[in-house]
């Protein structure tokens, strides 16, 4: 079970730090922000992102408390993978100011599970583990229901199973934040609700911070404690998604906040069904890789 007590480290624009009291004050240029979260699992004030003369994030703030779960919409191109890379301290070249606050122990789920091809289902999960490393991979495949597949090659899983090692590559480091960018987003639908299913039990079970980047505004109603949508830069909208929203009780209230999330994507669904086929293509659409891949 992920402590969620660590220490915070900070990561500059272009450096990993400590944080002290003098590095969290926030950069000159990002005016007014609220004070860092003393108690957040992730804290983020005035991040500014870009390529060269490109920039992407625009004064980003956002808190992640321990143990949230956050889903992160935008459509494709506004800066949502550009986040999940600052966060996860993953973009030193990138142009930048800004404060950002994790745990420790951060892990990283990407769309392509990013297995080793030369080593087995086992051996990809004891990757950089020290202690125990057989004895708490199995345990994790256990977890994600690929026990006895250890010694199998990454080329001999389905999609979903490789995805499946890839979180538990993830959690067996008993993450305190685990960034998700569209970890599903390949796989077929089916697939993708089983996954939903496993995703919310090991969340349950270990409890880290997540930040999930997702394209699929049902999928973020389903999962996250909270919905925060990205735009010009920014975090433009912010919904709680109440513990009921996604379950059968409350179809009405799932349906009012993925309406209200749509709008806030720029996809207008009060005017017929005609509007909310439009809707659906629009989502669809901004899935490329997803429908490639199947
Ligand atoms: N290495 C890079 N060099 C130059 N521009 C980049 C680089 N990486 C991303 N960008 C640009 O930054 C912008 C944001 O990219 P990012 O990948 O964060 O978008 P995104 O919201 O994750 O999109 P999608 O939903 O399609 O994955 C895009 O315009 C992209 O072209
Ligand atoms: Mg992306």
């Amino acid at each position: 079970m992920a402590a969620n007590t660590g220490g915070l480290t900070a990561v500059a624009p272009s450096a990993v730090e400590r944080p002290s009291a003098a590095r969290l004050a926030v950069a000159a240029n990002t005016g007014a922000r609220p004070a860092l979260a003393a108690n957040a699992a992730v804290s983020v004030r005035g991040l500014i992102r870009g390529f060269g003369p490109k920039g992407v994030l625009n004064g980003v703030d956002l808190d992640i408390a321990p143990g949230e779960f956050v889903a992160l919409l935008g459509p494709s191109g506004c800066g949502k993978s550009t986040l999940l890379r600052a966060l996860a301290g993953l973009d030193r070249d990138v142009r930048g100011s800004g404060v950002i606050r994790v745990p420790d122990r951060v892990s990283v789920v990407f769309q392509d599970s990013r297995l080793l091809p030369w080593d087995t289902v086992l051996g990809n999960v004891t990757l950089g583990l020290r202690e125990h490393a057989e004895t708490r991979a199995c345990r994790a495949l256990a977890e994600v229901g690929l026990a006895g597949r250890e010694k199998s090659w990454p080329h001999q899983l389905s999609g979903g199973e490789q995805q499946r090692v890839a979180l538990a590559r993830s959690l067996v480091r008993e993450p305190q934040l685990l960034l998700a960018d569209e970890p599903f987003g390949a796989l077929d639908a089916l697939t993708r609700i089983r996954m939903h299913g496993l995703l919310r039990d090991l969340v349950t079970a270990h409890r880290p911070a997540v930040l999930l980047v997702t394209h699929d505004v049902d999928e973020a109603i389903a999962l996250a404690d909270r919905i925060v949508v990205l735009d010009h830069g920014r975090t433009a909208t912010v919904r709680p998604v109440a513990p009921q929203v996604g379950s059968a009780a409350d179809a009405a209230g799932h349906e009012a906040l993925r309406r209200d999330l749509l709008t806030a994507l720029g996809v207008h669904t009060s005017v017929g069904t005609a509007i909310e086929s439009a809707a659906g293509a629009a989502e669809a659409a901004a899935r490329p890789a997803a429908a490639g891949a199947r």
